[in-house]
């Protein structure tokens, strides 16, 4: 059984998701973890009352950054994590964490990568005015919202679209495409999956 751990920052749908596709038996794998950067994100406070190992872990309360990634790299090793699952996780990993995990960690994002990187890609997309958009299952790199692509779904952008109707109908993929990353991962058909060790 895959062994997870999923650092969040706020609402938490798609650790929802995530969770109840474990529950239904469509995705086999455990949350040993859950790691919020933000004390009052939603999704720490849904995942404490399922009974999750969920916690707060704050920057502010670290001296630098390489300490606060020492503190989460402790907590994942601890638990024993295969594998990091970004799930709007709103920071960038420093180097020396992403190498304690290099092809282990794995981000969504909602948009078709390399389009509308970094934040408000939903917005992004509208100002551009494409006529799809959609999410992006990648490894993370050092790079922002770079490194190989997992997998991608398209998703139409409407007559209409507002930033908030865009990342609904966005967000209801994610919520499916991210499991269908993470059995991919599990059974080592995810790209990059030859570089692991
Ligand atoms: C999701 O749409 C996710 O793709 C995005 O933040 C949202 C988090 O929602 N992530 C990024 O933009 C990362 N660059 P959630 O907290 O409800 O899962």
């Amino acid at each position: 059984m895959l062994k997870l751990g999923i650092l969040i920052s706020g609402r938490g749908s798609n650790l929802m998701a995530l969770h109840q596709h474990i529950q239904t038996g469509g995705l086999k794998a455990q949350i040993c973890i859950v790691i919020s950067n933000n004390a009052d994100a939603p999704g720490l406070a849904w995942a404490q009352k399922q009974g999750l190992n969920a916690m707060a872990v704050l920057r502010p309360d670290f001296s630098s950054k390489a300490e606060y990634e020492h503190k989460l790299l402790e907590l994942l090793k601890q638990n024993h994590v295969e594998l990091v699952v970004l799930a709007g996780y709103m920071a960038i990993l420093g180097k020396p964490f992403i190498q304690a995990f290099r092809n282990r960690i794995i981000n969504i994002h909602p948009s078709l990568l390399p389009a509308f990187r970094g934040l408000h890609p939903q917005r992004q997309a509208l100002a551009a005015g494409v006529k799809v958009s959609g999410l992006t299952v990648h490894f993370v790199d050092e790079g922002v919202d770079t490194g190989p692509i997992i997998l991608q779904q398209i998703v139409p952008v409407l007559d209409g679209d507002t930033e908030e109707t865009l990342s609904e109908r966005i967000l209801k993929e994610e919520h499916t495409c991210y499991a269908q990353a993470i059995e991919m991962f599990a059974k080592k058909t995810a790209l990059g999956a030859d570089e692991r060790t």
